[in-house]
């Protein structure tokens, strides 16, 4: 795409385009101001998840010592990096008592990320009840297990990917503390009507579903593509 033909996508899609206006010190009027150390817990919860979204979510699948099969959702989850294939999940506690999540993983090492897209919101709702050890939220959310292929721990089939992680390494953060879980990606699995010509996952049959504060989600849309550099 010519320079002139990405400004004219810019300006039909009301971007800023780099250089477009100079620095205007008067803006800052514009902007509130929090100082984040000052903050109580719950506020810098609130703020966060309205500030940093959307989220993908993890549906993790777990198993506890007894075989129980646990279903959670987590959207403070993320691409860490792809060489080596990992991603995270931050557990937190419940009045610092590990959640399931985080206590099977450290146990048995393995967990499977299933990916969520937009038919799941009520089921991965429902999983993230507070619910004993022993109850699996993979009934109460009606969801059904297929086997993994390299871990023990199942995935869920109404997810359309799923990825096999082995425990990397668990870094405990703050004073509650999270377990920040990075895991190894070593198998995954993709719906194959996900794929379009070229075998990329195309994000409009993924229809990803997107987490924002409380108890709002979104659903991602209106994809386009935007040229890298000016040439
Ligand atoms: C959409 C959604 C996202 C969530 N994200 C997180 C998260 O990132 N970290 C967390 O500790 N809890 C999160 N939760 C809450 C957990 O899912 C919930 O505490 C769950 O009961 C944990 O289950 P477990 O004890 O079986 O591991 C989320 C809940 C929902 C509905």
């Amino acid at each position: 795409m010519s320079h002139l033909a990405f400004l004219l996508v810019c300006i039909l899609r009301g971007m800023t385009t780099p250089g477009a206006t100079p620095p205007d010190p008067a803006l800052a009027s514009d902007f509130g101001s929090l100082d984040f150390q000052a903050q109580s817990e719950g506020a810098v919860y609130h703020w966060m998840n309205g500030m940093i979204v959307p989220r993908p979510i993890a549906f993790v699948t777990s198993v506890s010592e007894e075989g129980v099969v646990n279903g959670a959702p987590f959207s403070y989850f993320n691409a860490v990096t792809a060489s080596p294939p990992v991603l995270s999940i931050a557990v937190g506690r419940r009045e610092g008592v590990p959640k399931d999540t985080s206590r099977n993983i450290r146990r048995s090492g393995q967990f499977v990320v299933n990916v969520c897209s937009v038919d799941l919101a009520g089921s991965i709702s429902l999983a993230a009840g507070d619910f004993p050890a022993d109850q699996s939220e993979i009934e109460v959310a009606g969801l059904t297990l297929l086997p993994s292929t390299r871990i023990s721990v199942p995935r869920v089939a109404n997810s359309p990917i799923h990825l096999e992680c082995e425990l990397e390494r668990v870094v405990e953060l703050g004073e509650g503390p999270v377990d920040l879980i990075l895991g190894r990606i070593v198998f995954v699995h993709f719906r194959k009507d996900l794929l379009d010509d070229e075998g990329r996952i195309d994000p409009a049959r993924l229809d990803p579903l997107a987490r924002m504060a409380g108890l709002s989600f979104g659903r991602v849309g209106d994809f386009f593509e935007v040229p890298r550099g000016l040439s």
